[in-house]
């Protein structure tokens, strides 16, 4: 499950707690299950796929998908696979560690695995949330977060998007002020 924590300290960990904080930045969060299939449920458990195996992981999801194209437009969708045995997993998560902002909503479906999202609040707070699988999420275009991975350095993601554009980060240089010692310590 989620886990929110704020500059103070505090730490949320119900979805009806975590919602009301990312309010303010329109950001919506939502328990979407994967399921039961045995076939998917043997795919997220490996650290790698291969690209037949994440386009099946994609197809088995496609429901989702179809309801996002329905309600809000999105036109394409594709699967993250990061693990520590990616050669250069630092240099992919280096670009996103630091504050940006997208032209378009980042549309995130968490299948497996976990992350961490920071976000920077109209008021100019800032606060981590951690997320995990079967955990959907909608940032809005121009909010200013940043993302890395906890230590076990393993997610699987589908990422929705509505434009067939590069999906590119536009850097604001906002400093972090959230430690991500003081982040493993509270776990
Ligand atoms: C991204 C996330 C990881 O931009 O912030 O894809
Ligand atoms: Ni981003």
């Amino acid at each position: 499950m989620a886990t929110l924590r704020l500059e103070n300290g505090t730490i949320y960990s119900d979805l009806t707690d975590i919602r009301p904080q990312l309010a303010p930045l329109n950001i919506h969060l939502n328990r979407w299950p994967v399921g039961d299939n045995p076939e998917l449920q043997t795919l997220l458990a490996k650290a790698a796929l291969s690209d037949s195996e994440k386009e099946q992981v994609l197809t088995a999801l496609d429901h989702y998908f179809a309801q996002l194209q329905q309600e809000a437009g999105y036109q394409s969708r594709d699967l993250i696979v990061l693990h520590p045995d990616i050669p250069n997993l630092g240099d992919l998560l280096a670009k996103f560690e630091r504050c940006h902002t997208h032209a378009d909503d980042e549309v995130r479906y968490i299948i497996e695995g976990e992350g961490v999202f920071g976000f920077v609040t109209p008021t100019g707070e800032q606060m981590e949330l951690t997320i995990q699988g079967e955990e959907y999420i909608n940032v809005p275009a121009g909010t200013e977060h940043w993302f890395y991975l906890t230590p076990r350095q393993r997610i699987k993601a589908v990422r929705y998007f509505s434009t067939t554009e590069g999906w590119t980060p536009d850097y604001t240089d906002t400093p972090i002020r959230m430690s991500r010692q003081s982040y493993e310590q509270a776990r």
